[in-house]
């Protein structure tokens, strides 16, 4: 009988812990990382662009095939039915809905895959099964992490939905989970949790963007506490300044935040992305000396270039600040626009709704 309890506990401990290999040991591996989205209602989007304001990825949206579906009509009645069709038959293609083509078919450049999904009665949403379903092979051996989405609900399903669908993924970290109640801070959530991933040590970042009128160049950071606090700044966003032309060699103006100087006597050359005075940022299509901290220096334009880049002579440049080259998209064409139709509780749609609890983009909305 004691045999039995013991055999008995050791095969629970060893479901359990098998149970928890997802929330995992593993961090960011050097290399490209890829975040891939799916967004019915727009909030995986927006947790995937603020992260993607955070750290330096490609990302891609999976969008269905058929647009015009309303997953929340009828009490959820055909998100339930795609999720049923899978559960009944998940090593079937035919039981995933169909999504449009991805431009990334191959993912062998990706070292580091994160998914963004949302959750769907306490399952993977059946999109982004569709797209696990194809790729998740691919992602062997690759380092996976996932944030989910959801109203309230927990997210141990979308959990497991994960790992019958990428079973041989190096998982990395916890698995993130944003819900109403925490969507506020999802900037800090995230930012925290790519911490624990080791992004922030990985990407180390020594480079940063600055977008003018449209076209984006990379400035190459120096490695002081001015450039440590100012990318420490930008993970929270790009930052956005209005510089003007002066004396024939700069553009220059307030940052609205100030950096620790290590100020020396320099001789600024075109292209120096220079500290002035603790709060002022120049970028320079000339040349000047004075005491300055140097922040870095703008990537491969010549003299000419630079010149049309910063708009030299001009004033009221805008001039963004980032630590992403901006739109990576490279299939993050809208496709399902946010529905503005309101349904009732028992989903028919309402055209005038008026006091009362409607659904509105999958969401309950009080009016
Ligand atoms: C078909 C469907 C089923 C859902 N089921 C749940 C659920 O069981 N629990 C929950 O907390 N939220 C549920 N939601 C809400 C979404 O998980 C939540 O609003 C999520 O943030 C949506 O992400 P998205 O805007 O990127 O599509 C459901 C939404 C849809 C469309």
């Amino acid at each position: 009988m004691r045999q039995i309890l013991i055999i008995m506990t050791a095969m629970l401990m060893a479901c359990c812990s098998k149970e928890s290999e997802i929330i995992a040991q593993d961090n960011i591996e050097a290399g490209k990382t890829l975040v891939v989205y799916y967004s019915y209602t727009g909030d995986s989007k927006k947790i995937s662009e603020t992260l993607t304001s955070q750290i330096e990825a490609d990302v891609m949206r999976i969008q269905p095939k058929d647009k015009t579906q309303k997953y929340e009509a009828n009490n959820y009645a055909i998100g339930t039915q795609l999720l049923n069709a899978i559960k009944a038959n998940p090593s079937d293609a035919n039981s995933y809905p169909a999504i449009d083509d991805v431009s990334i078919t191959d993912l062998s450049a990706y070292k580091n895959i994160i998914i963004v999904t949302p959750l769907w009665w306490s399952q993977m949403a059946a999109i982004m099964q569709t797209y696990l379903f194809n790729y998740g092979p691919q992602m062997a051996g690759k380092h996976v992490a996932m944030i989910v989405s959801s109203a309230s609900s927990s997210i141990s399903g979308v959990v497991a939905d994960a790992k019958r669908l990428v079973p041989e993924a190096i998982w990395m970290g916890d698995v993130l989970s944003i819900k109403d109640s925490n969507r506020g801070n999802a900037s800090s959530l995230i930012q925290n949790w790519l911490r624990t991933l080791n992004f922030d040590k990985e990407q180390a970042m020594n480079k940063m963007y600055l977008t003018i009128d449209g076209t984006t160049k990379s400035v190459i950071l120096a490695d002081n506490d001015a450039t440590k606090a100012l990318v420490e700044k930008l993970r929270q966003g790009p930052v956005t300044v209005t510089l003007n032309s002066s004396g024939g060699f700069e553009i220059w103006g307030a940052l609205g935040f100030s950096l620790p100087a290590s100020n020396q006597q320099i001789t600024a050359q075109p292209g120096d992305v220079i500290l002035y005075n603790g709060s002022n940022i120049c970028i320079f299509y000339g040349s000047n000396s004075w005491s300055y901290t140097r922040l870095g220096k703008i990537d491969g334009l010549t003299g000419n270039e630079l010149s049309t880049f910063l708009k030299a002579g001009q004033s009221n440049i805008s001039v963004t600040l980032s630590l992403t080259s901006g739109v990576t998209a490279v299939n993050d064409i809208s496709g399902v626009k946010e529905n503005s139709e309101y349904y009732s509780l028992n989903g028919q749609k309402v055209t005038m709704p008026s006091n009362g609890i409607f659904i509105k983009n999958g969401k309950k909305v009080a009016l």
